[in-house]
């Protein structure tokens, strides 16, 4: 991480998991053994239906709360979907757009998340916009031109001024929730790659400004090392963000560098 630059956000992206009552006990429990001064900013991804229960119960934590997904139309007859608006009137900072699972299971694709990355910009959200590659396209030796190609796809038609606002999260596939972890060697290389292609678009400014996760089976083990890269800005946390001696654990290691 580079605090001169730019901020370190350790986020954690719950995924399908907890209830409104669980959310509450997650805060409760955090807030005994939360550093009292962060040098990164913390964010919380939960379940939609969770929104309001996590900007209660984390509100005094000065944790920001995110989504996981939104829809990119801004209102009409899109049954089940829920807008940028809607996020940000609750309170919502930041949404995680594009996340490998999304993709997988529910057919997002590069167009789809450049749409949502657009969304939440004009509504004023943070999009965490989430690329990587799976264990097959790294063996193949194209890990590089893919994430590119992620990239460029997800800011097409994003201006400079809003570029800043976004948030990248390089997440290998074969690495979320597989307890295998890239080196932090892997981890910079690609990050710093991304950081490259942001800069081709938008200059050294803008790419300096921009803050790059690292997620995949990221732990209290491994956290200092990662987050000690230069171009590692911070975390996307599952599994661990689950449990609040863990999540605070990765917290103290991006406080500490
Ligand atoms: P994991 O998930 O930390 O459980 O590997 C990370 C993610 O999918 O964002």
């Amino acid at each position: 991480m580079n605090r001169r630059y730019r901020k370190t956000i350790i986020a954690g992206n719950w995924k399908m998991n907890k209830t409104a009552t669980e959310t509450k006990k997650f805060a409760e429990d955090l807030k005994a053994i939360m550093p009292k001064a962060k040098w990164c900013d913390v964010v919380i991804c939960c379940p939609f239906v969770n929104i309001p229960a996590a900007l209660r119960a984390f509100k005094d934590l000065r944790i920001a709360v995110g989504a996981e997904n939104l829809f990119y139309e801004p209102s009409g007859a899109y049954t089940g979907e829920v807008s940028a608006d809607m996020l940000k009137d609750l309170g919502v900072k930041y949404v995680i757009i594009g996340h490998s699972e999304r993709r997988q299971y529910f057919g997002e694709t590069d167009v789809t998340v450049n749409k949502k990355v657009h969304a939440a910009l004009e509504a004023g959200l943070h999009p965490i916009i989430c690329v990587g590659e799976s264990l097959e396209q790294r063996e193949m030796n194209i890990t590089m031109d893919l994430i590119a190609l992620q990239v460029k796809s997800a800011f097409a038609g994003v201006p400079a001024e809003k570029a800043r606002k976004c948030v990248v999260a390089y997440e290998p596939i074969w690495a979320i929730g597989t307890g295998k972890t890239a080196t932090a060697e892997q981890a910079n290389e690609v990050c710093n790659a991304i950081r490259a292609t942001i800069r081709h678009l938008y200059g050294a400014r803008v790419a300096r400004s921009v803050t790059i996760q690292y997620g995949g089976s990221m732990n209290p083990k491994n956290a200092a090392e990662l987050l000690a890269q230069p171009d590692v800005d911070g975390g996307l946390i599952g599994g661990a963000a689950l449990k609040p001696d863990q999540f605070v654990e990765i917290i103290n290691a991006a406080n500490q560098e």
